[in-house]
């Protein structure tokens, strides 16, 4: 982290402004330093100083930390830094996507949980297939699951596209075209293809957690909003391993 950084950056930072219009604000009186108006742009904060912009307090050390995301995302919208033919994901954050990356990724079609991150390591502890993160999603599908299938999930299927089975998942079944799946891999449409073994086509699918994070409801699709340290802390929960993880159902 830098150990210093100029006013109108900090602004940005606060308040999701562009530089211009910070220092369009700055220079109105909009922005205080320890509690007093700043009118200079170009002034340089230490990480101590407190920066208060339309009611909101922070620290610039806690405004430098890396940011961290929690997206909703609709679908349409592709996992790609840059894309010719789709909107991207990173192009809801508008100035704000300098530096950003999502965790993962979901397929086009697919919405719901979604972080965004500049935050390199977090990136990897929560998307290397090696941490095996949990994450669950909820799917509307056509066709009939077998009365075996959580069983199933739970010993890991095979798709014919794969040389290796999937590691266990957990499948609640919600309704008749309705369940909830986790699994802890990431692997290429792996959901999808889950439920393809069982002889069903996922026709919606949404994640609604990661880790010990669910995705919040307040949030609408399209919508974005900080996670809080504690919410970062829940990304990298793993699911406990071994027999006494399964229910009596799976087992
Ligand atoms: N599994 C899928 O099939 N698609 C996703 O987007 C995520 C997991």
């Amino acid at each position: 982290m830098p150990d210093s950084c100029r006013l109108d950056r900090a602004v940005a930072r606060l308040s999701g402004l562009s530089r211009a219009l910070s220092r369009r604000l700055i220079k109105e009186g909009g922005a205080m330093v320890g509690g007093e108006v700043e009118r200079n742009v170009a002034r340089r904060l230490a990480p101590a100083d407190t920066l208060e912009v339309d009611g909101n307090t922070c620290t610039v050390a806690e405004l430098l930390a890396p940011r961290t995301y929690m997206f909703n995302k609709p679908a349409g919208c592709v996992c790609a830094d840059r894309d010719g033919d789709h909107p991207t994901v990173l192009g809801y954050f508008g100035d704000l996507a300098e530096g950003l990356h999502c965790v993962g990724r979901l397929d086009i079609d697919a919405r719901g949980l979604l972080v965004v991150t500049e935050d390199g390591a977090l990136n990897h502890a929560v998307a290397s297939p090696r941490a095996a993160i949990p994450k669950a999603y909820e799917a509307v599908f056509t066709g009939t699951l077998p009365s075996d299938a959580a069983q199933r999930c739970a010993r890991g299927v095979r798709h014919h596209g794969e040389d290796r089975p999937y590691q266990g998942a957990r499948l609640e079944v919600l309704g008749d075209n309705a369940a909830r799946l986790v699994v802890c891999e990431g692997r290429f449409h792996e959901v999808k293809r889950i439920f393809e073994c069982l002889g069903c086509e996922v026709t919606d699918l949404r994640r609604v957690a990661i880790g010990g994070l669910a995705l919040d409801p307040a949030l609408a699709e399209g919508e974005f909003r900080p996670l809080s340290p504690g919410e970062r802390e829940l990304l990298t929960q793993p699911w406990p391993r071994g027999p006494e993880s399964l229910s009596d159902k799976e087992r």
